[in-house]
């Protein structure tokens, strides 16, 4: 999951791929670089670490040059340092990689059988050797043709050649490409985000096909090198705000948000007036759906098991949820009459992408819940339910999970209603309770004191638990993995109710417990579990929505997040965690927006 850029174009290309790496560096930070040709010379300039380091490199040698690629790196083959950063050239040619060469290790020992030299240890310098020894007998799009037939696994590739100063070519095989139109100006992008301040006419390159673009044209290739046309698409505007504003971190800034991005998630699908859920044209008739199939990844996962629970209480559908990157590799029965749900922010996520895949090639129906509307799954689903939450950068997700959450509960009310398992007055009273949600997540985020003192307690502890039961389960789950994403904290979400048979061996005295406990049919349970906890000394933050006071010397300290409607309180329930792991992280001095070794878009398996 690293980020690609070219640009072709009648000036110098070098600030404008630095801007696009800047957008790109969700995809991966350990290391940056780009390449223009300057006087038939390729031009190289890499660092390791942040795009920050390039511009530096750039501002006291810039780079000239009418064409160029850049890249940022999350690393795979290879540690990230100077030598592993891309480009990867020869004298000949120049390319960057994102995705994964599966045979690299066979081609290597080939390459190097006849010879030739390898300087770094990436799985990309393959297609850079491949490419540089097809040139000497054939034209730069047969040379890049004949390479891709050699190579196994996932990747988009942009590269520019010595000889032909004019051409940038691309290519992809499983991860995304998408390809920008302006006035003597055309380029290629790991996504639409990074040419947004350039275009907003796009292409997206489908499995197999390659382009070839100079400053004045592009065309495009099938998988057998047969030219064909391409639809060009222009960009929603919906997602401008790009820049933390006053705020510290995009993190906080996109927790902060969420009243807006839940509030207009809601607009577009709600019709206030008639009371209903402007939701239609069911990929399967709604009566027929036989079970539901609820697929993600990460934080998306987790939005797929609250939903289960939503799914089961109001519905008489059968739910099923997978870990895509499990769903892919399993043995599963396919059922024309069920639905397969496919969660992601990005819609870029490989195992997700490859799950959908899977599902297509078995003619079932699709359905994808995405952030990004032009995205791989979206585009390649028979249905797509946005979740309008605008651009979310923060690597740790925050509003795309509670858009993630409004959707599924939105979908699970329509669905109830048409098929006749909840009626008219539930409908419109779930509907009204669901309006007030925004209101209350704001009261939630104004309460910021209280985690600010439970952070606290969190900074110098060797571990943590989140426990919960029934739909607080997945919340405890998904602020757990906020905890470890961005503190770097040992933290483990539990089903309260499981504790006994093993993790409680953890408890010993001070250890931070969560205890989220909405007073919901599972209260007392959890309650009791609680003590079981507090029996062996374990600390306890507990989080609720009930009235009365609960403190007392065993529970440190509370968080009380409003009451709307106890199917809503996973999404309230979730603001104190997202808030929590938050503030640990700077306490501990983490890099909030870039956590280490984490990307934002996963698109390697
Ligand atoms: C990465 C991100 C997570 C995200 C997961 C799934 O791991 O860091 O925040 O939940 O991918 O991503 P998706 O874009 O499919 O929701």
């Amino acid at each position: 999951m690293c980020g690609i850029i070219g640009i072709a174009s009648n000036k110098p290309v070098s600030i404008n791929i630095i801007n696009s790496l800047k957008k790109l560096e969700y995809r991966g930070y350990d290391s940056a670089g780009l390449a223009t040709l300057t006087d038939n010379t390729i031009n190289e300039k890499k660092c390791s670490g942040r795009v920050e380091e390039l511009e530096k490199i750039l501002f006291k040698t810039p780079s000239n040059g009418n064409i160029g690629i850049g890249h940022v790196r999350w690393a795979t083959h290879g540690i990230p340092n100077l030598v592993n950063a891309h480009p990867h050239s020869t004298d000949q040619v120049s390319v960057v990689h994102n995705g994964i060469i599966e045979n690299s290790d066979e081609l290597k020992k080939e390459l190097e059988a006849e010879g030739i030299l390898f300087k770094s240890q990436t799985d990309t310098e393959v297609v850079t050797l491949l490419i540089t020894e097809a040139l000497k007998k054939n034209n730069p799009l047969n040379s890049v043709f004949k390479t891709l037939k050699k190579l196994k696994g996932s990747f988009a590739l942009g590269i520019i050649f010595k000889n032909f100063s004019n051409i940038i070519i691309g290519a992809r095989r499983g991860s995304p490409l998408a390809v920008g139109y302006s006035k003597e100006e055309n380029y290629i992008g790991s996504d639409s985000y990074a040419l947004k301040s350039m275009t907003n006419k796009i292409s997206y390159l489908d499995d197999g096909e390659l382009c070839l673009l100079t400053k004045d044209e592009v065309s495009f290739y099938d998988a057998n090198l047969k030219k064909i046309n391409k639809k060009i698409l222009t960009m929603s505007e919906n997602d401008t705000s790009t820049d933390k504003g006053e705020f510290k971190h995009f993190m906080i800034k996109e927790i902060v948000e969420q009243p807006d991005t839940v509030r207009n998630c809601i607009d577009e699908y709600v019709d206030s007036l008639k009371k209903n859920i402007n939701i239609f044209n069911f990929p399967i008739e709604p009566q027929k759906i036989n079970k539901i199939i609820l697929i993600g990844c990460g934080t998306a996962y987790n939005s797929c098991l609250t939903a289960k629970y939503w799914f089961e209480e109001l519905t008489s559908i059968d739910i099923e949820i997978d870990i895509a990157s499990e769903f892919r590799y399993r043995k599963l029965k396919f059922d024309s009459n069920n639905l397969y749900i496919f969660v992601s922010q990005s819609g870029e996520t490989a195992d997700t992408a490859a799950a959908l895949d899977i599902c297509k090639k078995n003619n079932v129906k699709t359905c994808s819940i995405v952030n990004v509307i032009e995205s791989t799954i979206a585009r390649n689903s028979d249905w797509v339910l946005p979740i309008h939450a605008g651009i979310e950068i923060g690597v740790a997700s925050t509003k795309a999970f509670l858009g993630q959450l409004t959707v599924l509960y939105i979908l699970c009310l329509k669905l109830a209603f048409i098929r006749k398992d909840i009626d008219e007055k539930t409908y419109i009273k779930k509907i009204s309770n669901l309006k007030k949600l925004p209101e209350a997540i704001k009261r939630c985020i104004k309460n910021d004191s209280n985690v600010q003192l439970m952070a606290k307690e969190f900074a110098s502890a060797k571990g943590s638990m989140f426990l919960g039961r029934g739909s607080s389960f997945p919340i405890a789950l998904e602020g757990a993995l906020k905890l470890k994403e961005l503190s770097y904290l040992h933290a483990e979400g539990y089903p309260a109710g499981e504790m006994k048979h093993g993790p409680l061996a953890l408890i010993e005295e001070g250890l931070p417990v969560i205890v989220i406990a909405p007073k919901d049919k599972y209260f007392e349970k959890t309650i009791s579990n609680m003590q079981e906890v507090i029996a062996r000394g374990g600390k306890i933050l507990f989080i609720t929505d009930q009235k009365k006071e609960s403190l007392n010397e065993n529970i440190r300290f509370g968080f009380r997040v409003p009451h709307i409607d106890n199917l809503l309180s996973p999404m309230l329930l979730t603001l104190p965690l997202q808030m929590l792991a938050y503030h640990v992280a700077l306490l501990k001095n983490c890099d909030v927006d870039k956590p280490r070794n984490l990307a934002k878009s996963v698109t390697v398996e």
